[in-house]
């Protein structure tokens, strides 16, 4: 496909690796493409990263229709970069795009984009332990009115931004306070889809975690309150006495891809690991009993992310003494290792630029 492209007159300094928080600093370029239900999608074109004019009256400021992605490239040891199962992205993409009534990018035309822009700049993919290029997608309804109704104009972006852990804790345990008041979503809305609205939605629970000096919330099903869920930024995953259990995508939840890579990967190495429906009640009963043996969460943002301590109704427990757990370690080291290209790819997971 033809992408134009507009040279920054001047290229920004790379930072020094061991400052890199996360998503707070980007690279010098970016991507955008326009859509019209008449035209369809054009004028693709990566440009130097800066502000966008947007009108006052645009779908997205009024009624949240957006929805964004999140993967990495990954500098290899061999000095190569490459990304991580792009093609999943691309397609939950579409899966949300069909839900909030926005278009959908064909598959090949999308992994074009992604692998022309993040050529331009894998120059900022870090090498440092544990740093990478996070590059975020996303697409908003751009209607210039207020009438509501499937978008008519859209717009898809890309911008990437060198990260280094996602937590402030790095691979050291979290802790999670399981939310039983707020809740993210609800079968039949928007949770299995990646749009903004769901954030927005998860933050006032997420704020009074904080305060109260959890890092983020693990949701509980919407209509019970009962059943796991996920945590804000991550799925999550127990060892129950010897099985691995992780909450089974009813219609609410993300499926993730790190999710999905951690189930592959325990699958094939002989693990007993199910996705069924996870009650808080049994949760309490194996943590009261012992039973609870390790907890994490998963996420492109947060790798693989040990919970050391989970709150429920102001009861706090200990997971595996507030230490990293041995599946944890292992499933971490597993997939950074396929990811930084320290371990063999035998899943075909890797994308390799250039
Ligand atoms: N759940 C939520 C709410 C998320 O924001 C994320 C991050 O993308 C995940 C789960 C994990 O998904 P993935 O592994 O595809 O990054
Ligand atoms: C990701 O892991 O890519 C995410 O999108 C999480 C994010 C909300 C920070």
């Amino acid at each position: 496909m033809d992408i134009k492209f507009v040279k920054a007159d001047k290229l920004k300094e790379k930072p020094d690796p061991s400052t890199l928080g996360f998503g707070k600093l980007f690279t010098d370029y970016m991507f955008i493409m326009d859509w019209t239900k008449e035209e369809g999608w054009k004028d693709a074109r990566i440009v130097p990263f800066d502000y966008i004019p947007i009108h006052p009256a645009s779908t997205v400021l009024h009624y949240g229709s957006e929805i964004f992605e999140g993967l990495k490239a990954y500098r290899r040891a061999d000095g190569r970069v490459q990304m991580f199962r792009p093609i999943e992205n691309i397609r939950r993409m579409n899966n949300s795009a069909e839900r909030l009534c926005l278009p959908q990018i064909p598959e090949d035309m999308a992994l074009e984009i992604y692998t022309k822009f993040v050529d331009l700049e894998k120059d900022w993919t870090p090498s440092a332990e544990g740093t990478s290029l996070y590059l975020r997608p996303f697409m908003f309804g751009n209607d210039e009115s207020l009438g509501v109704h499937a978008v008519h104009n859209a717009t898809f972006m890309i911008i990437a931004s060198p990260v280094g852990s996602y937590y402030k804790e790095g691979i050291n345990p979290v802790k999670i306070m399981i939310e039983d008041e707020d809740v993210r979503a609800v079968r039949g809305g928007t949770g299995y889809a990646k749009c903004g609205g769901n954030y927005a939605a998860s933050n006032r629970a997420g704020e009074r975690a904080e305060q109260k000096g959890f890092s983020q919330v693990l949701w509980l099903d919407g209509v019970e309150r009962k059943y796991i869920e996920e945590v804000g930024a991550m799925n999550v995953m127990f060892k129950i006495g010897d099985e691995i259990v992780t909450p089974k995508l009813t219609g609410s939840i993300l499926p993730g891809i790190t999710r999905k890579s951690c189930i592959e990967v325990l699958k094939k190495e002989g693990y007993t690991v199910n996705e069924r429906l996870l009650s808080v009640d049994e949760l309490e009963k194996a943590m009261d009993d012992g039973t609870l043996v390790e907890a994490w969460g998963c996420g492109t943002a947060a790798v693989v992310s040990p919970i050391g301590e989970l709150c429920y109704k102001d009861k706090k427990f200990t997971v595996n003494g507030g230490k990293i757990g041995e599946i944890t370690q292992h499933l971490y080291d597993t997939l950074t290792g396929i990811q930084w290209g320290k371990v063999e790819d035998t899943f075909g997971w890797t994308y390799m630029i250039g």
